[in-house]
């Protein structure tokens, strides 16, 4: 694949670029793909979210997990904080801030004051699906700012029509995707399709991008069946072939079987294919795929979550013994 002339050396072997931060994502200890895309006159964040799984095996999030989602979504309003635009993608919880946000999410009361005064680039809105609420909140936030952008085009930046977030045809509704056209060749974001419709991948590779950053298949639930895991696996090898640089994340990583299926889609395609906290170069943090190990690991008195909630108990305030653990694990 041709790369654009004047990229790093980094950014030739698949590195880090320096205008694309990767900031929430499973491999970065929570649920979400937010990123921020830096040009010249024009910073994009895109997915401004982020959820720790309220539920899973029985469990709630780990108290390591919670210290760590606190640390990503600090660094989320950060980036809002000097952004231009704002994309979303789709208004499932780990992607929007929320007015109804649980205490591990991006809540309206947690964003800088000139959120509402960015550019909003929303997917559609569905008047009859469960997420109309929360288009509607961001109608209030945004104002005449918030533009519906599917199938649109603003310099840089184009949107995908809708397509199916996973399988074609599920409950879970519709997504759209983002390319940016940088000075250093052309990034989209592709969050939560699995690579479980031809559909969207096909619209990737039109776009000819140099950089991919992807939700991949959720290989941790059981009603993705041994078809699905073959479709995702070619439409996985397929874009691994077409674009510069592919990078994995997200339902993929909730559990370690994902990490090995990216090792050995990696091997089957030849070429490194990095989840986010690689591209970053960061450790590795899966905590929810972890989740049941960190309970036995560090042991969560009863009460601890009602506390939090009630700002009685954190990770800042007695839970020093929840944070040394995340700063000794490795990669
Ligand atoms: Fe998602």
């Amino acid at each position: 694949m041709k790369r654009p002339t004047g990229w790093t050396d980094d950014e030739a072997s698949g590195g880090h670029a320096p205008w694309l931060d990767i900031i929430a994502a499973e491999s970065l200890g929570v649920r979400g793909l937010c990123c921020r895309v830096t040009l010249p006159g024009r910073t994009i964040v895109i997915d401004p979210g982020l959820a720790l799984g309220y539920l899973r095996g029985g469990l709630m999030p780990h108290p390591v997990q919670v210290a760590v989602g606190r640390r990503v979504r600090q660094a989320i309003v950060r980036a809002l904080e000097t952004a231009t635009d704002i994309v979303v993608s789709h208004f499932h919880g780990d992607h929007v801030p929320l007015v109804a946000a649980n205490p591990y999410q991006l809540s309206f009361q947690d964003l800088p004051p000139r959120a509402g005064e960015l550019r909003c680039w929303s997917k559609a809105d569905d008047p009859a699906g469960p997420m109309h609420q929360r288009f509607l909140d961001l109608k209030v936030l945004f104002g005449a700012n918030l533009r519906v952008a599917e199938g649109l085009q603003d310099g840089p930046l184009s949107f995908s029509e809708a397509v199916p977030h996973g399988k074609p045809g599920g409950k879970t509704g519709t997504v759209m995707m983002t390319r940016i056209l940088t000075p250093r060749g052309v990034f989209v974001h592709a969050s939560d399709i699995q690579l479980l419709n031809h559909e969207a991948v096909d619209r990737i590779l039109d776009w000819r991008p140099d950089i991919v950053l992807a939700g991949g298949p959720p290989l941790y639930l059981e009603v993705i069946g041994p078809e699905d895991r073959q479709a995702a696996w070619n439409n996985g090898l397929r874009l691994a072939r077409g674009v510069g640089t592919l990078i994995l994340d997200h339902h993929l990583l909730r559990s370690r079987q994902g990490l090995a299926w990216l090792a050995e889609l990696s091997a089957a395609a030849g070429r490194d294919i990095p989840c986010a906290a690689d591209y970053m170069k960061k450790r590795r943090l899966l905590l929810e795929a972890d989740r049941a190990q960190w309970y036995r690991r560090a042991p969560v008195p009863d009460n601890w979550h009602t506390d939090y909630r009630l700002g009685r108990e954190g990770p800042d305030r007695g839970g020093q013994r929840f944070r040394a653990p995340v700063a000794q694990e490795g990669k």
